[in-house]
């Protein structure tokens, strides 16, 4: 089947929480140092969000951003799509919860789960609805408030996560232009580097799971660093190729933000310039889902995109997963 026509970014926002916690902050919590955090990891300073704050509030907010930019209302979109392992509750899905309070009545709406790939799997999914017709306008949200399944006597993993949202709408465009390849990849083999144990059906959050502090991630890091610096640099050279496009076509790499040394080892296996990759760790550490779609809708705001530039976003996370998406900016 050949399609006629593309989907393209239309719209973006994103919303971070207000309060900023430093590495002196947590140095206050944990034996840790900034020294340390700066040196491992690239991060300087995350926002957590406050108590009463919850995913779907940070969602509703960057959401609306975006409806606005695409100058699209509530009642426009067809789908909606929140990609989070940080839900409200474990159901409803957050979709919904933001389908009602944007107004948004004439929307199907669910929720999507691939650890920190999610917001790109929600990408890929609404591209091929826009793409084949169904639907003109999608929504996509990446949202994280990593904060709540953080275990802060843990200095592995404490140091490095953060709260955030960003979202993208999704309209028709011309076939070749918009999102022109998307690459998806999973691996459950290594489901065990990175999980939360407690709140499922394998094993309900009772007082027994609190007790042992299941409800928080725990994380195998230098298993997670190994397999992240490989897979980055595959999955683009993958979605590039899928694309038709080569290297030196890229405008802007926007990588998942993990670790400041993953990054740069994929740059340097991907021969970018540094001016190549956009970064924000060392301001909001890992928000998971939230990553990338706050680089990009960050970056778009500050118009650093010009049309028919091409950008790769490329991410992987808890499953394990991994993927890749080009875009060629309208
Ligand atoms: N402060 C001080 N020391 C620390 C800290 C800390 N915050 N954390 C660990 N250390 C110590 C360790 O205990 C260890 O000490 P030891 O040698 O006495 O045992 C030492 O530092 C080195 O530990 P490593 O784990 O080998 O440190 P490494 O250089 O690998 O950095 C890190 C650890 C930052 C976690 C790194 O492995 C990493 O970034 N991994 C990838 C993480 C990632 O990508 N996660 C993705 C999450 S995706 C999602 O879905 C949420």
């Amino acid at each position: 089947m050949v399609l006629k026509r593309g989907a393209a970014i239309i719209g973006w926002g994103s919303a971070l929480p207000a309060k900023v916690l430093t590495n002196h902050d947590l140095e206050q919590r944990v034996d840790t140092s900034d020294e340390w955090i700066r040196t491992r990891t690239g991060i300087l300073e995350r926002r957590i969000a406050a108590p009463t704050e919850a995913a779907s509030d940070l969602a509703l907010q960057a959401a609306r951003t975006a409806l606005k930019k695409a100058a699209i209302c509530a009642q426009q979109l067809d789908l909606i799509i929140v990609a989070t392992v940080t839900p409200d509750m474990i159901f409803p899905a957050t979709a919904c919860l933001i389908q009602n309070r944007l107004g948004a009545s004439l929307a199907g709406a669910f929720d999507l789960e691939a650890g920190c790939t999610g917001f790109l799997y929600g990408l890929s999914v609404g591209r091929e609805f826009v793409r084949s017709g169904t639907y003109n306008h999608v929504l996509i949200v990446g949202v994280d408030i990593l904060s709540r399944i953080t275990d802060w006597q843990d200095r592995n993993t404490c140091v490095l996560f953060g709260d955030g949202a960003a979202a993208v709408v999704l309209g028709p465009s011309q076939a070749e232009e918009g999102i022109l390849s998307t690459y998806l990849g999973s691996d459950g083999s290594g489901g065990e580097f990175l999980y939360v144990a407690a709140g499922g059906s394998r094993l309900p959050l009772d007082n027994e799971a609190l007790k042992h502090g299941l409800q928080y991630t725990r994380m195998k890091g230098p298993e997670v660093f190994k397999f992240a610096v490989r897979i980055m640099a595959d999955a683009t050279l993958e979605a590039l190729n899928r694309a038709g496009l080569g290297l030196e076509e890229v405008s802007y790499l926007i990588p998942h933000q993990a670790n400041q040394r993953i990054i740069d080892a994929a740059r340097k296996r991907l021969k970018l310039s540094p001016e190549r990759v956009l970064v924000n760790l060392d301001r909001y550490g890992n928000m998971s889902s939230a990553s990338i779609p706050v680089a990009l809708a960050e970056a778009a705001e500050a118009g650093q995109f010009q049309p028919g530039d091409v950008l790769v976003l490329v991410g992987f996370g808890a499953g394990l997963t991994w993927g890749a998406n080009v875009v060629k900016w309208i």
